[in-house]
């Protein structure tokens, strides 16, 4: 099981791939497993704030964006975001959800792309690209959370949000890769 330390502060998430000595340290102060989250409980509230983040940042992007099919895209990802918050709040009452078996395609473009950070003056060009690295961010996060939980049922769940969240990539690496990359 991978082990995960979770910032209390900034809320950062950080995955050990190699056990070493020494304490892990973010803004200041020690690190807490992951699983000090005590229960499931807890780790859902987390994702159910991920998923508020998410959706505050396309909505105030979409504000942003002056071109009207640009603002779309971000106003409709605006509402995935609080339909997985959504999804998440039935989890708590109980619902399982199921990952579909059909894989979705990665088309990488996030990979090979310099990390962008978000500016209130940003082109739409690297407003794409945090929003990429956004979904990647939120793929990998749930796709570690899978790996917290011993509960098939909650593996699960995350599974499939991890699903719908590279599904989220996939989308704005197609308009990324139709808008930008086939560009004159
Ligand atoms: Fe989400
Ligand atoms: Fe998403």
């Amino acid at each position: 099981m991978a082990e995960l330390y979770k910032c209390e502060s900034c809320r950062r998430i950080v995955k050990v791939i190699s056990e070493g000595k020494g304490e892990l340290l973010c803004c200041g102060q020690p690190m807490k497993p992951l699983a000090a989250f005590g229960s499931v409980e807890e780790i859902l509230d987390f994702a159910i704030e991920k998923e508020e983040e998410a959706y505050r940042f396309y909505t105030e992007w979409a504000k942003k964006l002056d071109k009207s099919w640009i603002r779309k895209h971000f106003e409709e990802f605006a509402k995935e975001e609080l339909r997985h918050k959504d999804k998440l709040l039935l989890v708590k009452q109980g619902k399982i959800l199921k990952p579909s078996p059909q894989r979705v395609t990665d088309l990488k473009i996030t990979d090979y792309l310099v990390e962008a950070t978000p500016a209130p003056d940003m082109s739409y060009q690297q407003a794409l690209i945090v929003a990429m690295q956004r979904e990647k961010a939120s793929f990998s996060l749930y796709n570690d959370l899978a790996t917290t939980t011993d509960d098939e049922d909650f593996r699960s769940t995350f599974l499939a949000l991890a699903q719908e969240e590279a599904r989220h990539k996939l989308a704005l690496e197609t308009i990324y890769d139709e808008e930008i990359l086939t560009e004159d």
